[in-house]
């Protein structure tokens, strides 16, 4: 089969990133991303590249060159699908919020309806690449679908989880680790997998494409992010034994990650990890262990998660607690929303969880994160459901001003890393707070002594 048309199905942080370069890198190759948001299909048409609906470093630059040529922002879903010969899966997958598997479990709806929608237009041989993470064994419930269509199409499923990280993607994906692809292991399997390594080898070197069969592939990205998140947690453990016996976990982390074995990366503690893929991913794992019956490695991996919920919650706690354990009507302001820089992400975002704390607390929470306005921040905490929608808004406020957002404040709670954030006239900012002037650095980006000797009374995390 000669590959001379993709479609992307899922115009969200992993299909438009990705289908952009692979866009670049193979002018040969017309993509189509569909997505059946007409609004985000439009922001993606806009005009102006700079207003496409993710901020992602180098990713408008690289929309600006391959748009209109042959990168396609569509609504027309069936067309798209019947035109391709690959069709890459890449909508999203968020953890069930109802039924069997509630608040664990993977929510397959969208998957399906992908796999039904394919089912329903295919006219000739298609290979299915599923780019969400999925579950182990998604890929046996997709084909289920597609092979009983009863129309004599042939359908290749495809397991190649993308690996990029959220702020790096442009990156990540210009010059990834590995490439990972699994398939069947049938001739015609090995066939689909060799279409769509040809596909990356146009940037990526061939040693760096791996293949395996299709359940390992899937674990794999399970097992990936499971990993990430563990050593997040594993340092973020260790923060609070360092807060009450006065070591300091940058200098830990320091002397652990130079020892080879361990290596220096995912050692920042922090206030918590956010995302939409670790904790979603690690549930993910857990339910399928659980579904096994193998309780201790559920129970193993499900720590990862707790701890990361601690972390938050210890976060707001020591805010309440060092302001004379009442933030009642204070003025508590945020640096960063977002769940790591660089990104207007902010799902499962730390800043949401300890704002909705101190809200309960009764605090009036402001707000400033480069990249997020007061619309995102207000549907992020409705999506909590703890108060009503008015009820939140009556409560945070975002500005579009840092110094302006920490005016009058009894404290200042950096949440997200922001460079920006190091870099600011910090004297500014205390001269305008009340005092004792406090810094809560969630981030550890803060220099402790400079932030002390301006007057401000600094904690940060692990030290
Ligand atoms: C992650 C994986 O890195 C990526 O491979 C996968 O494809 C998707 O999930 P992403 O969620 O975009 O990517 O961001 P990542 O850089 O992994 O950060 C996740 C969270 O962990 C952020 O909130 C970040 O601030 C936090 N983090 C990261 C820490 O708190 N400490 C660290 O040392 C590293």
């Amino acid at each position: 089969m000669e590959i001379t048309k993709i479609c992307c199905i899922g115009a969200g942080y992993v299909g438009g990133p990705t289908m952009a370069v692979i866009a670049q890198k193979c002018p040969h190759l017309t993509i189509t991303v569909v997505d059946l948001n007409q609004e985000r299909i439009d922001a993606w048409n806009d005009e102006n590249t700079d207003n496409i609906p993710i901020f992602e470093p180098g990713l408008s630059a690289v929309v600006a060159e391959t748009r209109g040529k042959n990168l396609f922002f569509s609504n027309a879903v069936e067309k798209a699908i019947e035109e391709a010969q690959i069709i890459f899966i890449s909508v999203n997958t968020p953890t069930k919020t109802y039924g069997k598997g509630k608040g664990m479990a993977a929510d397959l709806k969208y998957i399906e309806l992908c796999a039904r929608q394919i089912a329903k237009v295919a006219k000739d041989n298609k290979i299915v690449v599923e780019k969400s993470t999925l579950p182990v064994r998604t890929a046996e419930a997709i084909k289920s679908i597609l092979d009983n269509t009863g129309n004599g199409v042939q359908f290749q499923i495809l397991s190649n989880p993308e690996f990029l990280a959220e702020g790096t993607a442009i990156s990540d994906l210009l010059h990834p680790d590995r490439i990972l692809i699994g398939g069947d292991q049938t001739a015609e399997g090995q066939k689909a997998i060799q279409a769509l390594t040809d596909i990356y080898a146009n940037w990526v070197p061939r040693d760096k494409i791996l293949t395996t069969n299709v359940w390992s592939s899937e674990l794999s990205k399970l097992t990936a992010n499971a990993f990430l998140a563990q050593r997040i947690s594993s340092i973020n453990a260790l923060t609070e034994l360092c807060e009450k016996t006065g070591a300091d976990i940058n200098e830990v982390a320091r002397a652990i990650g130079m020892d080879s074995r361990i290596g220096p990366k995912f050692l920042k503690a922090s206030v918590g990890f956010g995302g939409s893929c670790f904790k979603k991913d690690i549930l993910n794992l857990v339910y399928i262990a659980k579904s096994y019956g193998l309780n201790e490695t559920a129970a193993y991996w499900e720590q990862v998660i707790i701890m990361n919920d601690h972390q938050k919650k210890r976060f707001a706690d020591k805010i309440v607690k060092t302001l004379y354990n009442t933030v009642a009507g204070k003025k508590i302001s945020f640096l960063g929303w977002a769940f790591k820089k660089n990104t207007n992400d902010t799902r499962e975002s730390a800043a949401i969880y300890i704002a909705d704390d101190l809200i309960n607390e009764q605090a009036a929470v402001c707000v400033y994160d480069p990249k997020v306005n007061q619309k995102k921040i207000l549907s992020d905490l409705d999506y909590l459901e703890t108060r009503s929608s008015q009820e939140n808004a009556a409560n945070v406020q975002s500005f579009d001003n840092p110094f302006e957002a920490c005016q009058g404040a009894h404290a200042v709670a950096v949440l997200t890393e922001w460079e920006e954030f190091a870099h600011y006239d910090w004297k500014k900012i205390y001269d305008a707070m009340q005092k004792p002037a406090f810094v809560f650095d969630g981030r550890n980006i803060l220099n402790k002594k400079e932030m002390q000797k301006i007057g401000f009374v600094y904690h940060g995390i692990g030290s």
